[in-house]
């Protein structure tokens, strides 16, 4: 299994049909409606934030005291988002994120379902702020669902590489027999056992 981040970017990226990736058109978009969205950057901060504190689950995560250092790391994000470009450095980024969650204890379900939270977000503020036209909403909204795609694919799937790859490294048990030893185990499995 490829463990460079530069490998495992590409390798993720791979398995994405092209028409479900965030596209060069998608790239054009976002940047000709980044003035408009720039503005949104405190919108998304505080209710990111404000979710995840209202929730015991995903309070937990944060330190006292870490809040206005996580928003700030999330504005940074967005900014880099909207300034672009969508080169290899750009994605390898998104899935470096997915280790730096492992290390914090954020799960892909906190993750996922945040992601669901910036889009209606988003929506909501592009008919609502910035008035674009129905149709215009409707384009751009597409363009964001591919690059959610894209970057959730890419955060996800590096939290299991790179989780597989700690475990491999403190069994010394090699990934590919990681893999075998789970095929066997999962082809034993009955999906619909109850509990
Ligand atoms: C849309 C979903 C998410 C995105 C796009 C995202 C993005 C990021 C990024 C870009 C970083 C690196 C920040 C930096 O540059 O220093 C990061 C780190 C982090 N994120 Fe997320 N995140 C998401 C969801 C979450 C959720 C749901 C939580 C908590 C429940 C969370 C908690 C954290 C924490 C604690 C760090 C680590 C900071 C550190 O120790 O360096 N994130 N995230």
């Amino acid at each position: 299994m490829s463990s460079s981040l530069a490998e495992i970017t590409e390798s993720i990226l791979a398995q994405l049909p092209p028409c479900t990736r965030f596209s060069n058109e998608d790239e054009a978009l976002l940047l000709r409606l980044a003035p408009a969205l720039a503005p949104l950057e405190d919108l998304l901060a505080k209710g990111f934030y404000d979710a995840l504190f209202a929730h015991p689950e995903t309070a937990s995560v944060f330190g006292s005291g870490e809040r206005a250092e996580r928003e700030m790391a999330l504005r940074r994000w967005w900014r880099r988002t909207l300034q672009g470009p969508f080169d290899a450095r750009y994605w390898e980024y998104q899935a470096a994120v997915g280790l730096i969650h492992i290390r914090r204890g954020v799960t892909n379900p906190m993750m996922l379902a945040m992601w669901g939270w910036i889009l209606n977000a988003l929506q909501e503020a592009l008919i609502e702020r910035v008035k674009l036209a129905p149709q215009e909403v409707a384009r751009a909204m597409e363009a964001l669902y591919r690059l959610a795609a894209t970057v959730q694919a890419l955060t996800a799937e590096s939290y299991l590489r790179h989780y597989l790859l700690a475990l491999s490294h403190s069994t010394g048990v090699s990934t590919d027999l990681i893999h075998r030893l789970v095929s066997v185990e999962v082809a034993a499995l009955d999906p619909s056992a109850q509990g």
